[in-house]
């Protein structure tokens, strides 16, 4: 599926669909980067594997959902096209609501990438799809995402347990007319 990047300032936001995925995971980063346009970090997919597994599943069974799935983020004045980072939503809308996840390579954090990145989805996901209720789920250890959910807006909705990641805490963020 040919997936149009999101632009920001400083940030393209490119979808990374199934084949790319599965040649990241498979130990195959030049087929990755052939099939992509962009370049990947060295230690990819690391941590990221299970869900890069867990997003190809979901493509390759709805090839439909790709845009709502795994972005790579590059700065767009980089002329080679490095990842810094990676962006998406968990599934497309479910009962009229999306969950946001991302994570920023070490070396790019606290410029405000993240925080670009995240209102960018959510811009695309209400202006396109009428999506106006976003969810995020934060581990209560987590500094620098429980600001940026903080300076979204986002409220606290409750606990829960993942099996994964532990104790997190649950935001919403509700936009929509008269609220945004
Ligand atoms: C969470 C994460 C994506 C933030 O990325 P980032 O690009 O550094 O975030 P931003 O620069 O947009 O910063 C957002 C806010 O958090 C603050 N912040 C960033 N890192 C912080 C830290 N380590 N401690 C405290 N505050 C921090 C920033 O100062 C900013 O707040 P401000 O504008 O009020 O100053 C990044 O730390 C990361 O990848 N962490 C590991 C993966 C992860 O935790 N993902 C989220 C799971 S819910």
């Amino acid at each position: 599926v040919d997936v149009p990047s999101l632009l920001t300032d400083r940030l393209e936001l490119v979808s990374l669909g199934p084949d790319v995925l599965k040649a990241l995971t498979g130990g195959d980063p030049e087929e990755a980067e052939r099939a992509s346009g962009v370049q990947f970090p060295g230690d990819w997919p690391g941590e990221h594997r299970w869900m890069f597994e867990l997003r190809t599943g979901q493509m390759e069974k709805d090839p439909s959902c790709q845009p709502w799935l795994v972005r790579g983020i590059v700065l767009r004045e980089d002329p080679a096209r490095r990842v810094i980072g990676h962006i998406n939503f968990h599934e497309p809308p479910s009962e009229g609501a999306v969950e946001i996840g991302y994570s920023i390579e070490p070396a790019y954090r606290r410029r405000g990438y993240a925080t670009e990145a995240v209102k960018a989805m959510f811009d695309w996901a209400e202006r396109d799809h009428g999506v106006e209720r976003f969810i995020a789920s934060v581990s209560p250890g987590n500094a620098a995402s429980l600001r940026l959910t903080a300076n979204l807006g986002f409220v606290k909705t409750g606990v829960q347990w993942d099996e994964r990641d532990g104790e997190e805490i649950v935001f919403e963020l509700r936009r929509g007319p008269g609220r945004s």
